[in-house]
């Protein structure tokens, strides 16, 4: 077994892949790559999805301790380590409070601003609080967070969305904080941060008429594959675009 190789080549074993919130937008089509990767899938969501041959859901509120306790639970029976973690869980707006990015300071609403800081930043570290214990010491292993390029502080020019902005900054302080932690007994462990591009999904349709390209959820998929598996031990703690470049926090 080449325990050195991300993606799954060999046919008479087969790897792990957790996807939370992978049962829609850019989780969903990175499953459906994985799956032709011969990859056992493991995919949370707040709702109940019938299992299929190689994937199997499981219900998580990812802002809740108590749900990931469930969830710890629910794993330890299936005797499993991922080799890959890809948490795809966020917002951008919320459609139920009819609550959409800040165009100014002056319209901040503390409860969006709190959810957004709940659900892009917390569950990247909650993701990464419970699931260490699921992660083999000596198998290469990834951790990717979905974030967003709005979340650099270095190449945010022209302001605005500051919610969404603020927790995917913080997103990536989580990310770069627990990288130097774990490398000391994880040597083996790549904790990242994805930007996905902009991707025709439910979180971003009430923003494409004006975006300059936008993907298919699974030409983003296919993309971040690449990324993932072109990855060295160099890379944790940092953020990377679709294409593989680093982004500057
Ligand atoms: N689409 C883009 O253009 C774009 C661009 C840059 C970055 N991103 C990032 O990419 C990631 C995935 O985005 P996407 O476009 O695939 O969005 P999406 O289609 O809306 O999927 C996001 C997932 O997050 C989960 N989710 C949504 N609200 C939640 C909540 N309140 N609590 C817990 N889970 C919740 C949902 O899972 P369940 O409903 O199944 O629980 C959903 O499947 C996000 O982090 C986003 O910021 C996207």
């Amino acid at each position: 077994m080449n325990t050195n190789t991300i993606t799954n080549k060999d046919n008479n074993f087969s790897k792990n892949i957790l996807i939370l919130g992978g049962a829609d937008g850019i989780g969903f089509a990175i499953s459906k790559v994985f799956e032709k990767l011969n990859y056992n899938i493991y995919v949370t969501s707040r709702h109940t999805h019938e299992n299929t041959n190689n994937i199997k859901y499981f219900t998580l509120e990812a802002t809740k301790e108590n749900s990931w306790l469930n969830f710890k639970e629910l794993i330890s029976k299936n005797n499993v380590l991922f080799d890959i973690i890809i948490n795809t869980i966020g917002i951008l707006h919320d459609e139920k409070d009819n609550i959409y990015p800040e165009k100014s300071i002056k319209t901040l609403d503390t409860n969006f601003f709190m959810k957004n800081i709940e659900i892009n930043s917390l569950v990247s570290a909650l993701c990464i609080k419970h699931m260490i214990d699921f992660i083999s010491k000596s198998e290469k292993t990834v951790i990717a967070h979905l974030t967003a390029r709005l979340g650099s502080i270095s190449d945010n020019n022209i302001g605005g969305w500051l919610s969404y902005r603020a927790s995917k900054a913080a997103q990536h302080m989580i990310i770069k904080t627990a990288s130097i932690e774990l490398s000391r007994n994880y040597n083996k462990l790549i904790v990242i941060g994805l930007h996905p591009g902009t991707v025709s999904t439910k979180l971003s349709k009430p923003y494409l008429r004006t975006a300059k390209k936008v993907f298919d959820p699974d030409q983003s998929a296919k993309k971040l594959t690449e990324v993932i598996e072109n990855l060295d031990y160099e890379a944790t703690g940092k953020v990377f675009d679709y294409s593989g470049k680093v982004i500057p926090y």
